[in-house]
Parts: C-alpha cells; structure tokens; sequence
C-alpha cells in the first residue's frame, strides 16, 4: 500500500517563487525586461493551483496590455500544477515611478541632457549648462552618466582627478566652481557585461548616497545616449525634475532623439526642452550662416516632444577646443556665438524650472547593503 502511494502523491503545490521565475522570463515589449526585474508585478498569490496576480503598468490603457498579459499568463500556465491564471492591471501612480525614498541627495532640481544618439554634442551641452548654471551663482552638480565614455571629467579639465574616498564617503572633485562626479569612475568601462549591469545599479545608489555632493540646485546629469539599461536605471532611480533633448538639425538624429524622449513620455519625466546643437556654421569671412547639417530637426522635434526649443547652439571651433582643452566655452567665450547660445539655453531651462517647481527632492535613508565598487 506504501508503495502504491507513492506513485499517486499530490503534485507539489505551486509556489509564488516558482511563479516569479516563470515571470522573470518575459520580457516587456517596448524596453525589453523582464517584468519582475521591471518592478511590475505585485500582489502575488498561489493557492492550490490557481495563481493570482496584478500587473503594474507604467500608463493606463497602453497597447501593450494584451501582448503582456498573453506572454505572461502563457509562461505561468506553463509551470506544472497551475490550473488557473488570474491577472489584472492597474497603473503605477506617478510618484512611485520613481525611487526617491531611499536615495540621499539634496538637490532643488535634477536634469538629465539626453539624446537618443551619439556624438551630437550632449556631453558638450551638459557642462556648458552647468557652467553657465554656476556662473549665474547657483550651486551645480554635473553628474557624468556615461560609463562607456566618461567625457565630462576631460572637458571640465580635470581628467586626473580622483574622488577623495573617506571611509563609505566619495568627496568628488570640483571644477570651475562645479561638484563633479562621473560613473566611469566606479564603474570599470573594461568590467564583463554580466558585472558591469549590476554594478552600475550599485554605482547609481552609491553616486547619490556615498558621494558627498553637498546641497545644489541643479544636478546635471549627462545620461549616456540610447535608450538601454542605464539609461532606464539612471531615469528611475534618480528625482528627475525633467530632461533636456540634445539633437542635431538633420533627419536622422531626430529619429534617435524622439525616440529617447518617447522613453522620458513613458517614465512620466517631463521633456523641459531641446537644444538644436550645431545648428548652422557662421563664416569667419563673410558672416553667412551655413546650415551645414540640414535644417529643422531642432523645431520638430519640439513640436512633437511639446517642449520648447532652449537654443540653436551653431558649429563653432571655440566649442571643440574648449571641450578638448577643459576649459568650456559659456566661460572661455561667452560672447562668442556658440557661448551665447548656451548661455541663453541655460536661462530658458531655469526659467521653465522655475516655473513648473513643485517639491524639492530631498531625500535620505538608502538601505545599508551595497557591494563595495572600488575608487581608482
Ligand atoms: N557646437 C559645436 N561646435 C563645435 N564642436 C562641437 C559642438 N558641439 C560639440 N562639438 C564637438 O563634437 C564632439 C562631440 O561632442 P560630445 O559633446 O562629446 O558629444 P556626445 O556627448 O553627444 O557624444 C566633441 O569633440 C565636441 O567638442
Ligand atoms: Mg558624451
């Protein structure tokens, strides 16, 4: 009899972790992540076979709702022992968007300079901007995102600077009156892939709880271009007030760039504007203003981000060589064409900040756990 039994044991009941792993499988369309990693899923239950769950969307009535309930009712129904699927939806409030709670930075306003491309000069607009900032008297932060190619410690002219590393404290260095920090710092840009994605989440954590940046007012954040990972990371991980959209004129940056700001329209980070950089070359000799690069992204991508359009900042030699020599042009040619035009750009973003302001982002308890990255 003891034998026979044991051929018709009870199934094992199915558990919420067998089902969490199932549902770390699929992968939400449009970012491509999965939904547990993605935060989505909440209110799991698995009682005798029958598995219950909520989906969290980012928007109500998004599109996606149907493929992702299909891909994750397919996955659950796949383990064995579940007999039944129960899946409903509700949207993430928009304040839980974003995981202010448990970071420690005291900023009245932080900035992302974003573009869905490369080489368009964001790295560029995001130190001019805090320059220009700094200049105006206020307390400024420049926070380097990009871990593939830091720039910003090169074009603030202090490529060999190190933090000061004090116990868990990271005291970044300051350049031309700027707290600068840059992930490439803490990140190691040569690190395995399969490191460097769970670093950078402890990098980001650190970078705003360890690192002392002091009180600012502004933090620019130069995120690095796409839309992958770090990108997502960085957006949701940090009290965006808004994001500045970096294009050139031409076609098919603007592509790119929609596409980055189509990623803010979904995280609920509001587009503050768009800077059209190397907008026209303004002949030393005659005058003329050449649009060497096309004409009208700058414009069109505002209309269709609905934000305004910050400045045309042209083509201008003094912009190169005062990225490569650390010396940014807001401050080593304000007058020139190009100093202005950033200038001006920074004016039209704190006054559209200034308008928009509703809470400062203070924020303290981060959790005590973090896996040591070293300082170099
Ligand atoms: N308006 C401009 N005029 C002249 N050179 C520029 C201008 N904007 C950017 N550059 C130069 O173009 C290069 C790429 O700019 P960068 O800011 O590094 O782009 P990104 O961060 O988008 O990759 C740099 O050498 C920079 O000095
Ligand atoms: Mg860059």
């Amino acid at each position: 009899m003891k034998n026979f039994l044991k051929f018709f044991k009870p199934p094992e009941p199915v558990t919420p972790d067998q089902v969490l792993a199932a549902l770390s499988k699929v992968l939400e369309p449009e970012v491509n992540r999965d939904l547990v990693s993605l935060g989505m899923i909440h209110n799991l239950t698995a009682r005798d076979g029958v598995v219950s769950f909520t989906i969290r969307l980012r928007e109500a009535g998004t599109p996606l709702q149907v493929p992702i309930e299909r891909r994750a009712k397919k996955a659950v129904m796949a383990i064995p022992g579940v007999k039944t699927v129960d899946v409903s939806f509700e949207t993430t409030p928009r304040s839980a968007l974003r995981d202010t709670s448990r970071l420690n930075l005291d900023a009245k306003s932080v900035v992302a300079v974003a573009s869905g491309k490369g080489g368009v000069g964001k790295t560029t607009v995001a130190v001019n901007l805090a320059v220009a900032l700094g200049q105006m008297g206020h307390r400024v932060g420049l926070l380097d995102g990009d871990i593939h190619g830091p720039n910003v410690p090169q074009m603030m002219g202090v490529p060999d600077e190190q933090p000061f590393a004090f116990g868990e404290q990271i005291f970044p260095p300051q350049a031309h009156g700027i707290t600068v920090m840059s992930m490439g710092l803490l990140v190691p840009a040569d690190a395995p892939v399969i490191w460097r994605g769970p670093m950078m989440h402890q990098a980001i954590r650190q970078l705003l709880r360890d690192v002392m940046w002091g009180e600012l007012d502004y933090l620019i954040v130069d995120l690095p271009p796409g839309t992958g990972d770090v990108q997502l990371t960085l957006t949701q991980t940090l009290p965006l007030a808004g994001a500045v959209m970096v294009t050139t004129p031409q076609n098919v940056a603007f592509a790119d760039v929609l596409k980055g700001g189509e990623m803010f329209r979904q995280l609920h980070v509001p587009v503050l504007g768009v800077i059209e950089n190397m907008s026209y070359y303004v002949c030393p000799h005659c005058g003329q203003a050449e649009p060497i690069f096309g004409e009208g992204a700058g414009e069109q991508l505002s209309r269709q981000l609905n934000a305004p359009l910050l400045s045309r900042v042209p083509l201008d030699p003094a912009v190169r060589v005062g990225g490569d020599g650390g010396l940014p042009v807001v401050l080593a040619a304000p007058a020139s064409p190009a100093g202005k035009a950033l200038h001006q750009a920074a004016d039209v973003l704190i006054s559209g900040i200034n308008a928009s302001r509703s809470q400062p982002a203070s924020i303290t308890n981060l959790p005590q756990h973090t896996i040591k990255l070293h300082v170099k």
